[in-house]
């Protein structure tokens, strides 16, 4: 058993990108013109904690592809200690606290989040590439609004009272499930990592967490402040590290009640049969998609332009429901498609700290190869490269990528089937609605989708033939933690924000009352 906390310092020179100085546990990092301090431990019990076997694991920029620092790494047997000490806040107080401390203590956690809104949104910035536009206007408010609006929901959590059977009254609890372990991506760490604990804490669970080997920061900054608010210890713990260490003992672990995931249909399948073979610990699911973007002729042009391409930049191409498949009505599908290049082709990439840039980096290093792979095999396979469809010249080093449109794309083509997860877009054209339909559910995916049209009956006939768990009308790529968030198909099941959630995180216990029924001879 191992709880020392570390007591190692190191010192560095800095400059942007580089390691500054680390005491015990926690380490200051220039990002951008700041410099923001974040721990480095494996969170348990409130303490971090340095990791059992001494491990550690390199955080790269993907701005620079250089190693800004070093953090703990977790395993197994980091995983176990973590599991104990939900296990133990889980009995001693917290599943039957009064909720209305548990939504005190969400909203103490959104409101020193926001204290520190400049430091955590340039340490994201740092660890994702994510320009401070997306990270200020995307990801930081739908962190704090999804605490807040957990926070209101701890005490509203209720069950049902029946006395409709004769001689019996009967009623339901709402009881936390126990101990949940969540794993959460790399494209929304800090969203991601809210969006899974705050429905979990508000109905009382305990939470062992494991964010993303490629972007650990966000969260390691928000256990801090967990930490701060007040949060019982034991209740939140942060193990970082990698799937098939941290992740593997996470999903087989015969004490986790529940695993909550956000990431890779492939790692999706793992994970239930992990849950299969384990203790059938419950599962919910938020997997990939290849969401279609439908535009009939009888839309504002400019207008629909604006929400392709935000469809496809948003995060620069890095989200699960983004408009990849975008089928344009043979009307004005030469209009369309010369606008959209267009506005592909004016996006300015580069250094995401660049204020004047509209698309940061990739990610990681495997999801800039990967999508340059994609890139090549739509070429290969014969479709056109309407703007982009290469690296951005001269920034070795980073992971930049051209916004990329592909036409006369087919079916079966790679790039139409499979989720590639950057800034690369396929337009097709369609001549009838029946037609648009089938070709947008020819998909294994059901994550999101959109339609364009001004006609009210079609946008709602539309909508009701697509497979997806999301769908807009005039719009994309807008999601708000009131409405719940999910897939159809191979995206997954389960539904995150909303009440939904809440569902994910309770067992319905149903309770009889005998008020004078004989027992039966
Ligand atoms: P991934 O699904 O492998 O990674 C997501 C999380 O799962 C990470 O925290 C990872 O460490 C963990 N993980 C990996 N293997 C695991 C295992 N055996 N058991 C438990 N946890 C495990 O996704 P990856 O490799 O980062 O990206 C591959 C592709 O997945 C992307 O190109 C994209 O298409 C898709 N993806 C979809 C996301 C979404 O929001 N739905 C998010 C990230 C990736
Ligand atoms: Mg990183």
């Amino acid at each position: 058993m191992s709880s020392f906390p570390a007591t190692r310092a190191l010192r560095a020179t800095v400059s942007r990108g580089l390691r500054f100085a680390s005491t015990a546990s926690s380490a200051t990092l220039k990002a951008g013109r700041r410099e923001v301090s974040v721990p480095t431990g494996i969170f348990i019990n409130n303490e971090f904690r340095t990791s059992i076997g001494d491990n550690k694991f390199g955080v790269v920029s993907p701005a620079t592809g250089q190693e800004v620092l070093q953090i703990e790494e977790g395993r197994e047997e980091d995983v176990n200690e973590a599991v104990s000490a939900a296990r133990a806040a889980f009995k001693s107080q917290w599943a039957k606290s009064d909720p209305v401390w548990r939504g005190a203590l969400l909203n103490r956690l959104a409101e020193l989040m926001e204290r520190d809104r400049e430091d955590i949104i340039a340490l994201e910035m740092l660890d994702t590439g994510k320009t401070y536009k997306q990270a200020s206007t995307g990801d930081f408010p739908g962190a704090v609004g999804t605490l807040k609006y957990y926070a209101g929901w701890a005490d509203k959590v209720v069950g049902l009272t029946s006395f409709n059977i004769p001689k019996t009254f009967a009623y339901t609890r709402r009881e936390p499930i126990g101990v949940c372990g969540q794993i959460i991506p790399w494209n929304f760490p800090l969203l991601m990592f809210i969006w899974k604990i705050a429905p979990a804490l508000a109905t009382g669970n305990t939470v062992v967490i494991k964010s993303a080997e490629a972007t650990p920061l966000g969260a390691l900054k928000c256990c801090e402040l967990i930490k701060e608010a007040g949060f019982p210890p034991g209740v939140i713990n942060l193990v970082s590290g990698f799937g098939n260490t941290v992740g593997n003992a996470i999903t087989n672990h015969m004490d986790v009640d529940k695993v909550a995931f956000t990431g890779s249909t492939a790692t999706g399948r793992r994970i239930l049969q992990a849950s299969a073979s384990s203790n059938l610990k419950k599962v919910t699911l938020e997997l990939g998609g290849k969401g279609p973007n439908i535009i009939f002729p009888d839309v504002d042009m400019d207008k629909t332009v604006d929400w392709a391409a935000w469809g496809i930049n948003m995060n620069a191409g890095q989200t699960c429901h983004a408009g990849t498949r975008i089928y344009v009505h043979d009307d004005v599908y030469d209009a369309f498609v010369d606008a959209f290049a267009k506005r592909m082709s004016s996006l300015k990439v580069g250094d995401n700290f660049d204020s004047s840039v509209d698309q940061g980096p990739q990610n990681n290093k495997l999801q800039y190869d990967k999508i340059l792979q994609y890139i090549e095999s739509g070429k290969q396979e014969g479709a056109t490269v309407k703007t982009g469809g290469k690296k951005v010249e001269g920034t070795d080093g980073g992971y930049f990528i051209e916004p990329t449109v592909f036409t006369n794309v087919k079916p079966d083509m790679k790039i139409m089937r499979e989720e590639i997860f950057g800034p690369v877009v396929c337009v097709s054209r369609f001549s009838s609605e029946s037609e648009v339909i089938a070709l947008a559910n020819d998909t294994s995916y059901g994550l999101a989708a959109a339609v364009h049209t001004k006609d009210y009956e079609r946008a709602v006939r539309v909508t009701n033939a697509l497979q997806s768990g999301t769908t807009w009308v005039n719009m994309y790529n807008f999601v708000h933690w009131s409405i719940p968030f999910g897939g159809y198909k191979e995206s997954g099941f389960g539904r995150e924000c909303g009440e939904a959630a809440l569902e994910n995180y309770t067992e319905v216990k149903a309770v009889y009352f005998n008020m004078g029924m004989e027992a039966p001879k």
